[in-house]
């Protein structure tokens, strides 16, 4: 058989596409550096569909119809431009080359460049959903030219997770724009972890309540408006016990969270474009702060006063309802400032990303699925909203009915020593944005009186510097 499609590299996700690849009906040839994984896969998986295993380059790119698609799944970095140079130099005009990793967007520009200038399609694809998800139905990202869509199309959505009927996926954009969308869902994520860690520890540490009965509100909340992936496993994570000691596996877990930098990638181009995702950089920093073992450890040793962590008398069922309530509201805004980063990339790297579908194919598949990206979907799709969607009038209902608790919470927190770095910026950006006057007018003073930066007047067109070390302090218009 001549397969439709190439996978590179059977790790647990790649092994895990193939086979979905293989489940919907796709012929499918694979190829690992190693040998022993593609013979396990056909030992373990052959029956499942059409396979076609190659253990050469040669042999598995005979094996594929023309043009030759291939599905890289290796590591980011290094090993992805070693694999792409070793296809790139056997394929011919024509064919194409798919990014399946999780790679720095400004990686994928390139290679895109380089491979079109070998005469080959060069497709970076932000794939989202796990192992699991790679395996019954991830969401997915692509980028590259509208030619490679038009191949990869039929195939992707025969793989994709599939939410209210429709396949999630969709041609996002040229060349990095499938990962560039991939990172900023990374950045969302993050920052809905965040949220949803804080809330815990708000229950947990303020009212005293048990990972068991916290589980039970997050299954009580998912039954919502908060429904969701995360809030859903945050739940049968927080009832997971540790075989060896009977304690809860939060309680055993060193709190000290791992990332393998697409958040930080997301805040890093956020600053490129000057678009504050501050609900993003704090889930970020966040994860920063708790591996710095030593400071924390010297910390706790010196005993750095402040409260004692605890939330007093406040009736468990009110602020269960708070928490939920300020939890959604951040939430809210996290979203709407990577949708901002996304706008902004897309205008800064010239790509006609649809808002609106990004919002549907992450109703399904994909880590932050939830039911109120149904929610975002309709207010781009609507035509409605093209600035914030926090000027949505639905979202601004929400924040409007949910904002006495999000502050009453954040104040809590902030009496009780409880740090809810997520929920205060997510506030403050929030205050901010909708304040008439912001006292950065005084950091314009300050700037032009140390460093003569200028300053520009309201409703005075021109641009003006004062001469402040002089008496009269004149005030002179620079154009
Ligand atoms: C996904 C995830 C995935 C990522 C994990 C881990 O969409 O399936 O985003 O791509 O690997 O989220 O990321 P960190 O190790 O950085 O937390």
């Amino acid at each position: 058989v001549q397969a439709q499609i190439g996978v590179y590299g059977l790790g647990v996700m790649g092994g895990n596409l193939a086979r979905n690849l293989a489940h919907h009906g796709n012929s499918v040839a694979v190829f690992n550096r190693t040998p022993t994984r593609t013979r396990h896969l056909i030992t373990a998986h052959g029956s499942e569909g059409t396979f076609v295993p190659a253990e050469t380059i040669e042999d598995f790119l005979a094996a594929l119809k023309r043009p030759r698609t291939v599905i890289i799944m290796v590591k980011a970095g290094a090993a992805t431009d070693a694999v792409i140079k070793e296809l790139a130099d056997a394929m011919e005009p024509g064919d194409i080359i798919v990014d399946g990793g999780n790679s720095y967007f400004k990686d994928t520009i390139r290679r895109e460049k380089e491979a079109r200038a070998q005469g080959l399609h060069f497709v970076g694809m932000g794939i989202s959903g796990g192992e699991e998800g790679a395996l019954n139905g991830p969401s997915i990202m692509p980028g590259g030219t509208e030619d490679s869509w038009k191949v990869l199309e039929p195939i992707l959505k025969s793989i994709a997770a599939v939410a209210e009927g429709e396949p999630c996926v969709t041609h996002i954009g040229e060349n990095g724009a499938g990962h560039f969308v991939k990172m900023v869902h990374n950045g969302i994520e993050y920052a809905d972890m965040q949220l949803i860690a804080e809330s815990y520890d708000l229950l947990r540490r303020g009212m005293g309540m048990t990972p068991s009965q916290i589980a039970d509100v997050f299954a009580q909340w998912n039954l919502g408006e908060l429904n969701s992936y995360l809030i859903e496993i945050t739940s049968d994570v927080l009832r997971q016990v540790d075989a060896r000691t009977g304690l809860p596996f939060v309680d055993v877990v060193l709190d000290e969270a791992g990332m393998k930098g697409t958040g930080t990638w997301t805040v890093q181009t956020a600053l490129d474009l000057a678009i504050p995702v501050t609900s993003i950089s704090e889930s970020v920093f966040a994860r920063g702060l708790s591996g710095q073992s030593a400071q924390r450890a010297e910390a706790r040793k010196i005993n750095l006063p402040g409260p004692d962590f605890s939330i007093a008398q406040q009736n468990e069922g009110t602020f269960v309802e708070e928490v939920r309530k300020a939890l959604y509201a951040s939430k809210i805004v996290a979203y709407a400032q990577g949708f901002d980063e996304i706008a902004a990339g897309a205008q800064q790297y010239g790509w006609n990303i649809d808002l609106g579908a990004v919002a549907r194919i992450w109703r399904g598949g994909c880590i932050i699925r939830a039911e109120f990206l149904d929610r975002i979907s309709d207010a781009y799709a609507s035509g409605r909203q093209t600035t914030s969607l926090l000027f949505d009038s639905s979202f601004r209902t929400v924040i409007g009915k949910a904002q006495d608790s999000w502050r009453a919470v954040i104040s809590l927190a902030t009496q009780g020593g409880i740090p809810i770095p997520g929920f205060t910026s997510s506030l403050a950006y929030y205050d901010g944005l909708r304040s008439p006057r912001l006292p950065t007018s005084l950091i314009q003073g300050q700037r032009d009186l140390f460093g003569a930066h200028t300053y520009r007047k309201v409703g005075v067109p021109g641009v003006f510097h004062t001469l402040w070390a002089d008496t009269d302090r004149q005030e002179i218009q620079q154009n």
